[in-house]
């Protein structure tokens, strides 16, 4: 299994190119299966997360064919990938599949909308909570879908005549749920609203990407969503947005381990609260044609409280990292997770590094060290994993983290955009 060996001390300096976004990228994908044309999706990240998904939307019938021409020599490797699902050849995604990415199960949307059935397995539960799907199911049976749970699997057949138009006001921000009712909405009878919709950037750009096909969306970025349905949707050409939890783990990257990096390719207004805390700690941030610059050059990492909320909040995916970054601080800083109940698992890790953090309830308290040093630790879960990588980019010696896959599953070359910027970070094969 491999491993990221860190040897920490060196300031980052140079660009560091911004993937396509792998939270839009799964959305737009999985809306391939509402067409029987081709959808095109450019600036596709190269992610084990993204593979995974290829081999289940091939399950239901998807042609998919990955142009992997390099948009800009030498610099980025984002892909063109075309999905063409002429004929959904089964509307079952099994447990072995859906148990290994969460967001598969929101193949249930489409297949709904476009069969009128699909018996999706239960996601299970994840390492960052119980994560349930119980506003999903509710918010289908909002649009007349039958639903019954059996084995382990949520089998939804919508009424003869197809899925109707309805007004649901989910009782809890829930993107992959927004996502979802977006997509089944579009090819319903009638008119559905969708009050307190997650209001996130992946939201708006899977809207934008699904008008393009033809469907009728109004009100995406807001809490108010408005879908009217049409009889089918067509192809369409789209690019995948960048990346903002990626453009927030560089961004902490510099912030932590000092420099000025420009990262490209990506947009400041996707992640202000985010910035706006990297600021309070001590870095310059200023916006650059296609990006951001990030500078810390001398001074120190002051504390900053932060409270995750849904968009436009402080995200939740940006969590650990910041933790990591607050573990250098020059006093105390509170960090209040909303979003998820177990999201505290890069704590256990980053004291072995020598961080201070005392955990109550929803508030991680972190006391600011002068010094890391470096240890082996263990990558729990994909935010918290990287979070381990910006705290040994600080550390002091070799900090080895183990069970890298979970970094696979979201950050494209990872250890190459950060070797370019003077980092000492490589991946060991065992
Ligand atoms: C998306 O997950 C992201 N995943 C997550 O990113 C992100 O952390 C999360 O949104 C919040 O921003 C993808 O986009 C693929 P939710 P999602 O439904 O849609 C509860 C990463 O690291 N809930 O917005 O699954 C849920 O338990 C990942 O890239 C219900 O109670 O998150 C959570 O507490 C991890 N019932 C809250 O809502 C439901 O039916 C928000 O979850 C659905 C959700």
């Amino acid at each position: 299994m491999d491993r990221i060996r860190i040897v920490g001390g060196n300031e980052l300096h140079g660009v560091i190119p911004i993937s396509g976004a792998k939270n839009a990228a799964l959305p737009l994908m999985i809306a391939s299966l509402l067409t029987d044309d081709t959808l095109t999706l450019e600036n596709v990240p190269h992610l084990a997360d993204v593979e995974q998904l290829i081999r289940i939307l091939g399950n239901h019938g998807a042609d998919i064919s990955v142009n992997g021409r390099r948009e800009r020599q030498g610099e980025s490797y984002a892909r063109t990938v075309h999905f063409t699902s002429r004929n959904i050849v089964s509307t079952t995604a099994p447990y072995e599949l859906v148990s290994k990415m969460r967001a598969s199960f929101w193949v249930i949307g489409p297949l709904l909308a476009r069969e009128g059935k699909a018996r999706v397995s239960l996601p299970g539960g994840c390492a960052i909570g119980t994560r349930p799907v119980d506003l999903f199911i509710e918010g289908l049976a909002a649009l007349g879908a039958n639903i019954e749970i059996d084995g382990g699997y949520v089998n939804a057949t919508a009424p003869a005549g197809g899925l109707i138009g309805a007004r649901y006001v989910f009782p809890k921000v829930s993107v992959g749920a927004t996502h979802v009712l977006m997509m089944a909405a579009t090819l319903a009878n009638g008119t559905t609203v969708l009050g307190n919709a997650a209001r996130e950037p992946e939201v708006v750009d899977l809207a934008k990407c699904l008008n393009a096909m033809g469907a009728k969306i109004s009100g995406q970025g807001t809490s108010t969503v408005t879908i009217e349905g049409v009889r089918s949707l067509s192809g369409a050409r789209h690019r995948v947005l960048p990346d903002r939890i990626e453009t927030g783990t560089y961004a902490m990257a510099v912030a932590m381990a000092g420099g000025d990096v420009i990262l490209e390719d990506t947009e400041a207004s996707l992640l202000n609260t985010a910035l706006e805390a990297i600021r309070r700690a001590g870095a310059e941030i200023s916006e650059t044609n296609n990006g951001i610059r990030i500078v810390r050059n001398g001074a120190g990492i002051k504390p900053v409280d932060i409270v995750t909320d849904p968009f436009p909040g402080f995200p939740t995916d940006l969590q650990a990292q910041f933790m990591g970054l607050m573990t250098r601080s020059s006093g105390i800083s509170h960090i209040t997770e909303t979003i998820f109940e177990n999201r505290f698992m890069h704590v256990q890790e980053l004291a072995r590094l020598g961080a201070k953090i005392s955990l109550s309830g929803q508030t991680a308290k972190v006391e600011g060290v002068s010094r890391l040093k470096g240890a082996p630790v263990m990558a729990t879960d994909l935010r918290a994993s990287v979070s381990l990588v910006i705290a040994g980019l600080a550390a002091e010696g070799e900090t080895m983290v183990s069970r890298v896959y979970h970094l696979d599953r979201g950050f494209e070359r990872l250890e190459e955009k950060l070797t370019r910027c003077g980092a000492h970070v490589e991946r060991v094969s065992d």
